[in-house]
């Protein structure tokens, strides 16, 4: 199913046919194109960078890499093609004919899944909009404005859904999602994670693996959606989303790979000292790690929740690989294992499966996650330094559930808070930390140069060499 690309939004949905639609969307563009302008990567308009459009949805062939000039993006509406008799898979209409229209009784609550999602693509655009006046590379500046031209189309995915399904009020929540930035006192963002900054590429990288990877796992859950349109364009989103999860992944591990390169050098783990030679210590690292971790665990929302068993129920969201999992897709009277404190300690309760369903999705994510921090942890090994990486305990740094009412180390540790003041500047960044990292971010713009701070990736873009002018600034 090929893309219409001499349409003004190009698109497979046959926008041409449907008038209404076409001129409601036609309409929010130029609203959508003064927002990237304003709130999207600063001073780049001129740039032309070498980035992927999407050109069909056959997972075989779907990109095509070009210079372009990154508010001339085609950023489009792409839906993975119909599966013929879908049906809804889970929740009380098991077994339905998968729903090509809202249904009525439901309309609120799958609005507001559409917009929650929708929120955090703009979002992250706003939260990185400075990174690249200070990009170690051009291969790294690529990287990261192949990221944000992503999540802009994300955003379009979702707006797609609401102009199409929601009348007026879909009309109105596209253009709020316009209106809101990340961080702004009056006018928030929705979810927390998303209004935190950005300020360096440590936390760019630490937010593509961690934060972007949230966003799998609720893309995931909203492709089982019965909604089929929703679950279309989700499926489609997640062919995307894979990209800004190895940024994440490999500049993380670049980071590493560099600093264990000059602890070797210098023979030395002193963190004095490796700072002093211009590399990220360790220690700093897994400091970021825990806050990225942390604030990425309460975007699955509250572990006990009324609106996750209904947003199941009802069929609107699934869990991750929900038809791999071999149970009667319904939990009636199934149960999910969740975190309770009692008596100065983290204990495991029962809670009804549907209730504990955001927990669940939190579990799977944490086990994705996991291995990526095992993967750091061998570039570690393999320089011969006896330094581990590690997650912090679930319940750590928590803003949102039960876990929250109490400090809780990243080993898991129910603490006084006269312990937590003596040590939680040992498990999460210091303004100190965030100054010396932000010390080291200056521009590097010269094919194949890198910051000191992190080592060049092992391979280019699409074939390309690392040396390769991945952005050229005119
Ligand atoms: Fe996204
Ligand atoms: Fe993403």
């Amino acid at each position: 199913m090929s893309i219409d690309y001499s349409e003004k939004i190009p698109n497979n949905v046959g926008l041409a046919e449907n008038k209404t639609l076409q001129r409601a969307l036609e309409h929010w563009q130029p609203e959508f194109i003064n927002w990237w302008q304003d709130m999207g990567p600063d001073d780049s308009r001129n740039f032309d960078v070498y980035l992927r459009t999407a050109v069909s949805v056959d997972p075989g062939g779907w990109a095509h890499f070009d210079y372009v000039k990154m508010p001339d993006y085609r950023w489009g509406i792409f839906l993975t093609p119909a599966e013929a008799g879908r049906k809804v898979n889970f929740g009380a209409h098991k077994g339905e004919a998968a729903w090509q229209e809202v249904p009525g009784e439901y309309r609120s609550n799958l609005r507001r899944l559409i917009v929650t999602q929708g929120d955090t693509e703009p979002a992250s655009v706003e939260q990185q909009r400075h990174l690249g006046l200070t990009c170690p590379s051009l291969y790294d500046l690529r990287n990261l404005f192949q990221v944000n031209v992503e999540e802009g189309r994300h955003l379009w995915a979702m707006v797609y859904l609401l102009h199409a399904y929601f009348g007026r009020d879909g009309r109105e929540e596209a253009e709020a999602l316009l209106e809101r930035r990340s961080g702004d006192a009056d006018n928030p963002r929705i979810l927390g994670a998303f209004n935190e900054p950005t300020p360096d590429w440590l936390a760019f990288f630490m937010f593509t693996y961690f934060t972007d990877r949230d966003g799998k796992y609720q893309l995931c859950s909203l492709a089982e959606s019965g909604f089929d349109p929703l679950a279309r364009t989700c499926k489609f989103m997640l062919t995307e989303e894979a990209h800004h999860m190895f940024v994440g992944e490999s500049g993380v591990g670049r980071i590493i790979q560099r600093t264990c390169e000059v602890m070797n050098q210098l023979k030395t783990d002193d963190v004095a000292k490796i700072r002093a030679a211009g590399v990220i210590d360790l220690p700093t690292i897994q400091r970021y790690l825990n806050f990225h971790f942390s604030v990425t665990m309460d975007l699955f929302g509250a572990d006990v929740s009324s609106n996750a068993a209904t947003f199941y129920n009802t069929g609107l969201k699934g869990r991750y690989e929900e038809t791999r999992q071999d149970d009667d897709h319904q939990l009636n009277d199934a149960s999910y294992p969740t975190l309770e404190i009692a008596e100065g300690e983290i204990i495991t309760v029962q809670a009804p499966y549907l209730n504990a369903l955001n927990e669940r999705l939190r579990d799977d994510y944490v086990r994705d996650a996991v291995a990526g921090i095992e993967r750091w942890n061998k570039i570690i090994q393999k320089q011969g330094i006896p330094v581990v990486l590690s997650a912090p305990h679930k319940a750590f740094n928590r803003k949102i559930g039960p876990l929250s009412a109490s400090r809780i180390s990243p080993t898991g540790q129910v603490l006084a808070e006269a312990d937590w003041t003596h040590h939680h500047l040992d498990w999460l960044p210091s303004a100190e930390d965030r100054a010396f990292v932000g010390s080291l971010m200056g521009r590097v713009a010269e094919p194949g140069k890198f910051a000191n701070w992190i080592a060049p990736p092992a391979r280019g873009i699409n074939n390309q060499p690392v040396d390769f002018a991945y952005v050229r600034f005119n």
